[in-house]
């Protein structure tokens, strides 16, 4: 059996066109497996290739063999050697952020990198701070000097210097009851450390989205979002319900559940309400900050510059549900959430104390909104002279429904003397850029700000943004609003800010052929946007030798696409081509391609490095990365042009891309693979069903394959009908659609041309996934298997969305490597 199945294998390897006849056939078997249940498989219409290959057939030969099911006993040495390479990939370490610590000396500074590396074995990620002397000559040339060894960091969840740099906070959450530790830290030594009950709160949040942790200017204080306490629930004992609750010393009694809680979705389904929380350093006693309605999630907190003890943050609203019911929705990766930016001037609820207790049952304003006229408000950063208060808008998101969106920059003029009404005016900074002229600005894509973005000016802030495929560090000067790419204009390389040093910029570079790299940015000329980029030396390891050649044998280009038979309908920018990123070996151009497809839909696949693409094509692929319209980076007109024709215009975009480099002579058009997760998944499946003669393989992680089962089972159930009916599906949304809603559901969904494909695909699934839940690729993959296609599944039974989980992430793209390569060959 086992030699029938390679003689086959080399058939699909070569493409014999007899492997692709439909033949009939009726199979039924009945056969033990050794430890496994009876298995019975019936087909009627079976294609040669699928019945030499098909999944059961492999993992009976493997297990035959005495082999894990996992593994396909004719892949075995692939499977050991490609396993092999990607760990070296997987033991690259990653730089994560950076502080820099200012010091008097104008030509000197401190800063502390933190790295971080994938521990397989262990399953987690591990932290290390490694620390670096900053000198400028007069020359303008730049000398770090690194400590000896890096510190490992561990059980660490939040690092949060205060404002002089002289004390550094670091947050230790704990995952079972006992207390979260606040740790103040000064030069040498740890300087207090505080324990705070579960019962005060829970958790920290440090999740980039709610997360909020912010030192008062005279650092006594420090504000932060926390899970709030426990709720209490109903207590039950041998008499019945306990009015008076559970009491320490109750015995014989138990805790029911009380009312289920909706949380905020995916990876925060055991997350409590987001709440604010005030802690007095030298006491340690902590506060909550009153008066906020549970009907807010809070996060992003940041104390007003003022001697007054105000704080500013974010409260999303719960009523994201049917025209504004209450209901939360998944939130992770979503920005079309209601959003406003909020001031606490009294957090305390102190001066209202005291008017009680003064007997006026006075107005005491406890919760000021200060963008009401915005439908989204985030990322609240104070100028220097705390003049300015500047913030992200994400508005055109939260209008028109899609999920992600270009985003604006704005500004209030603060009362410096702490008065606050509401009344202050917004200022538009950055607009949304509906339609970018010839490669100019295409808007602003902002997903992150650094805690202190600000040059000596107190007026230029620098950013990190999207800028068609690439990643790109932007200046823009909050008062004459002026706007410049800071980062190499002629680059195809990504770049990101990791910390601002007075008037320069550390940054990390990379491409998809070249590992991140730091480099350090001074400006030229202070009038022009000049800036002077020198390579910094540091002590991270090299990679191995085969990855630094796998990487120097590659070549990477962006490709302008045009689009294919624009309609008149279509918006002017929505006509403008779009781009795809080739990689390709330098010498051999006869290797088979990858198409690789983002998810979102309205995400994008910058040209910065990525461990798992370099995998991939460090196995002998051509990478054919389309950032299809609808991606981020591109204008807003070209990003809207997609909700509405998902399952259409992005497929077909898709193919676009592929004519193009077919046409060109860049690839073979024999040997075509597919792979992408989430709406990349959507695309693939829907690929291999209007396209199946195209692709001789596939791979789709967590897929959305039917609509119609998503809508009812997803924590996004409204970007079903955003991303169908377009700005429309807004208003239609409802917990209970028409089964009109279900058919258009269905119809644009790759399960309605199931019946179409033949090419063998992989699913990769997380059981735990609640965006696009595991049941959606196992409903396809069932469908394809009983249809006689070729598929293999693995199902990560811990693993969420994104399947990051470092040994999850190593199977899955070790089983892409392994598939692509069993079916396209090399
Ligand atoms: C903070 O704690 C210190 C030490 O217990 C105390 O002296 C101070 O008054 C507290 N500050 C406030 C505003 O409660
Ligand atoms: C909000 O909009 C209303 C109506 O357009 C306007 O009257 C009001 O002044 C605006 N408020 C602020 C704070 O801009
Ligand atoms: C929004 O964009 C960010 C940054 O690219 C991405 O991580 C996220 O997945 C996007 N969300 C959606 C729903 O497209
Ligand atoms: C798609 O989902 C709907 C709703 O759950 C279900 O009724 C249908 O059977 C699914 N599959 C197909 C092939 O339509």
């Amino acid at each position: 059996m086992v030699v029938l199945v390679r003689v086959l294998v080399a058939c699909a390897k070569f493409r014999c066109p007899a492997a692709n006849l439909l033949l009939s056939a009726s199979t039924s078997r009945v056969r033990a497996q050794p430890g496994g249940p009876l298995l019975r498989q019936r087909t009627s219409k079976v294609s040669l290739r699928s019945i030499a290959m098909s999944t059961t057939q492999a993992s009976e030969a493997a297990a035959d063999k005495g082999l894990p099911l996992a593994v396909d006993a004719t892949m075995i040495d692939e499977y050991a050697s490609q396993s092999k390479l990607l760990q070296e990939f997987v033991k690259i370490p990653t730089i994560g952020k950076a502080w820099i610590f200012n010091s008097k000396d104008d030509d000197m500074s401190k800063a502390v990198v933190s790295i971080g590396k994938s521990d397989l074995l262990a399953n987690k990620r591990r932290q290390f701070l490694l620390n670096t002397h900053i000198s400028k000559s007069p020359s303008k040339s730049v000398d770090f000097q690194w400590s000896p060894f890096p510190t490992e960091i561990s059980g660490v969840s939040a690092i949060v210097p205060s404002p002089s740099g002289e004390k550094l906070l670091l947050v230790r959450n704990s995952e079972d009851d006992s207390p979260t530790k606040l740790e103040i830290w000064g030069p040498c030594q740890l300087e207090n450390e505080i324990h705070i009950a579960k019962s005060v709160h829970g958790s920290l949040y440090t999740d980039e989205w709610f997360e909020g942790i912010s030192w008062n200017q005279e650092e006594t204080f420090i504000a932060y979002v926390a899970e709030e306490p426990p709720q209490p629930k109903p207590v039950f004992n041998d008499y019945g319900f306990k009015k008076e609750g559970l009491s320490e010393k109750d015995c014989k009694s138990w805790k029911g559940q009380g009312d289920w809680e909706e949380t905020w979705g995916e990876t925060y389904s055991k997350k409590r309400i987001p709440a604010l929380f005030v802690i007095n350093i030298s006491s340690g006693e902590v506060r909550p900050v009153k008066q906020i309605p549970r009907s807010l999630s809070v996060g992003q907190v940041i104390w007003a510059p003022s001697s007054s003890y105000s704080l500013v943050f974010v409260a999303w609203s719960s009523d994201n549900g049917f025209q504004g019911t209450p209901r939360k929705l998944g939130i992770k990766y979503c920005y079309n959430r209601p959003c406003a930016l909020y001031a606490a001037p009294d957090p305390f609820g102190q001066e209202a104390e005291k008017s009680l207790t003064e007997g006026n049952k006075g107005e005491t304003t406890t919760m000021i909104k200060l963008t009401a006229n915005l439908s989204s408000a985030f990322f609240p950063r104070f100028s220097p002279d705390g003049k300015y208060l500047v913030f992200i808008s994400a508005k055109s998101a939260v209008d028109s429904g899609a999920h992600n969106a270009t985003n604006s920059l704005h500004r209030i003029e603060w009362c410096t003397d702490g008065k606050l009404d509401g009344s202050l005016g917004v200022a538009d900074v950055v607009p949304i850029v509906l339609c970018p002229k010839d490669n100019c600005f295409p808007g602003l894509y902002c997903f992150g700000l650094l805690r202190d973005p600000w040059l000596t000016d107190g007026q230029t802030m620098i950013i990190s943004s999207v800028w068609g495929s690439r990643e790109v560090i932007l200046s823009v000067n909050v008062v004459s609003c002026e706007l410049s790419r800071v980062s190499p204009q002629d680059s195809d390389y990504s770049w990101n800010v990791l910390a601002v040093d007075k008037n320069n910029i550390l940054a990390v570079s990379s491409s998809l052929i070249t590992l991140p790299q730091m480099y350090y940015g001074i400006k030229v000329s202070q009038t022009e946007s000049n800036w002077e980029w020198q390579g910094v030396s540091t002590p991270f390891p090299k990679p191995s030798d085969k990855i630094s050649s796998v990487l120097a044998e590659h070549k990477f280009s962006i490709l302008k696409i045009p689009i294919s038979n624009p309609s008149d309908e279509l918006a002017n920018g929505a006509k403008l081509p779009f781009e795809a990123i080739f990689v390709s070996h330098k010498d051999s151009a006869s290797n088979p391609t990858i198409v690789v497809l983002h998810g979102g839909p309205h995400s994008v696949y910058p040209s910065s490095y990525s461990k798992s693409l370099a995998f991939l094509f460090s196995q002998g692929y051509n990478l054919l990365v389309v950032n299809y319209r609808g991606s981020l980076g591109f204008g807003e007109e070209a990003l809207q042009s997609l909700p509405g024709n998902i399952g259409s215009q992005d497929v077909n975009d898709v193919l676009t891309a592929l004519d193009l480099v077919i046409k060109r002579g860049l690839i073979d058009p024999s040997r075509v693979a597919v792979v992408g997760g989430s709406h990349g998944g959507f695309l693939t499946t829907h690929l291999i069903g209007q396209a199946p003669d195209t692709f001789v393989a596939a791979a789709a992680r967590n897929p959305v394959c039917n609509l119609s089962l998503m809508v009812g089972t997803s924590d996004i159930p409204d970007w079903c009908f955003v991303e169908i009916y377009g700005k429309e599906g807004k208003k239609y949304f409802s917990e209970s659609p028409s089964v009109d809603d279900l058919c258009q559901f269905h119809q644009k969904s790759p399960i309605s041309h199931i019946a179409k494909v033949k090419t063998p695909t992989l699913f990769l699934l997380g059981a735990q996934d609640l965006r696009v839940p595991v049941s959606n690729g196992l409903q396809y993959a069932r469908a394809l298997k009983e249809r006689g296609i070729e598929t293999k599944t693995i199902v990560f039974p811990e693993d969420i969305h994104g399947i990051d989980k470092p040994q999850s992430d190593f199977e899955s793209f070790l089983n892409i490597g392994v598939w692509f390569k069993k079916h396209m060959g090399k």
